[in-house]
């Protein structure tokens, strides 16, 4: 599909606003995009410019000075980053064991699988919990999982990774269930100006077109590497949720891993066509095992891959 990369559409004769008159506040492509996520996820989406966008429109939506954030531990860093940098303006966050009961909080954040400890909520814990209960299922995405099922009030994600899948468009998402939630997110991604860009929207669009087999593949070879990297003697706590393509692992020199790969890609992200490795310790520092290495699976060939993951890791 084309975008419409117009930021303007005229008023009705009687000079009032269609459903699109400023693209800040909506445009057809982004419609389009979110009515066919939201119909995967089972609720009402909204696209924003990033992940970490749709991130800043929920806390800035939902959360008051003084509020309380229970944030999974070893989920994305970027998350806990944006939220002590939304310490200066009274939030407070705290870091718990997803496997376990969250603690008091206003504000309930968990992943599923959390990047790159990929451990998994306890979605009973998570239903019980009085607060408002966000999800971020990048990694899952709703072919693996629909998060409002198990109680969560928003589904988040970073359409970046998976849900474009081509490494070739930055996007974020929310999606919930509730009117007043939806209505509140879109009239903070109006004001504050986080939205998405047609041509990201456009990506979505192509990306979902392919989700269900691009998931399949990617989760199939995951498992397949996943099995193989517990049997090398070089390889130390393989970690991998059984399903889609992220694999963590711990090796004794993960610099010199990453950088031996010929096929996989040393670079960071995740969740596209290409296979892409990395230390994720020159960003997260001592708050991950020091050799641990991210592996995010691709499209390409089984055998291929591990052919260049032996190689690297001989
Ligand atoms: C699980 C998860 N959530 C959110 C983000 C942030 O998304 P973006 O890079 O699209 O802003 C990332 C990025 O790596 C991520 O892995």
């Amino acid at each position: 599909m084309e975008p419409d990369r117009s930021t303007i559409w005229p008023f009705d004769e009687a000079g009032e606003p269609r459903d699109f008159y400023y693209a800040r506040y909506g445009h057809p492509t982004g419609a389009a995009a979110e009515a066919r996520l939201g119909e995967l996820e089972g609720g009402d989406a909204l696209l924003y410019s990033s992940g970490m966008g749709a991130e800043t429109a929920v806390l800035l939506a939902f959360a008051q000075p003084g509020s309380t954030v229970a944030l999974a531990a070893g989920a994305y860093y970027g998350t806990s980053v944006l939220m002590r940098e939304l310490g200066r303006w009274g939030l407070r966050l705290v870091e718990f064991d997803q496997t376990k009961e969250p603690p008091a909080a206003d504000i309930v954040w968990v992943e599923s699988p959390a990047n790159p400890l990929l451990t998994e909520p306890d979605w009973d814990a998570v239903r019980a919990h009085p607060g408002l209960k966000v999800c971020d299922a990048t990694v899952s995405t709703p072919v693996n999982l629909r998060a409002l099922d198990h109680g969560v009030d928003v589904v988040l994600h970073s359409a970046t990774k998976y849900l474009c899948g081509h490494h070739d468009a930055l996007l974020g998402a929310t999606v919930t269930r509730d009117a007043d939630l939806t209505a509140r997110l879109r009239e903070v991604r109006g004001r504050t100006g986080i939205a998405a860009a047609p041509d990201a929207a456009a990506s979505l669009l192509r990306g979902l077109d392919s989700l269900d087999e691009r998931m399949a593949r990617t989760a199939a070879t995951a498992r397949e590497l996943a099995r193989r990297l517990a049997d090398h003697t070089g390889v130390e706590n393989v970690r991998y949720p059984g399903y889609s393509g992220l694999i963590s692992f711990d090796v004794a020199d993960p610099r010199r891993v990453e950088t031996r790969t010929r096929v996989i890609v040393n670079a960071t992200s995740l969740g596209g066509v290409e296979s892409t490795i990395e230390s994720r310790h020159r960003w997260e520092g001592d708050r991950i095992p020091r050799g641990l290495v991210r592996l995010s699976v691709g499209l390409e060939d089984v055998d291929e891959l591990w052919a260049d993951l032996d190689h690297a890791l001989a």
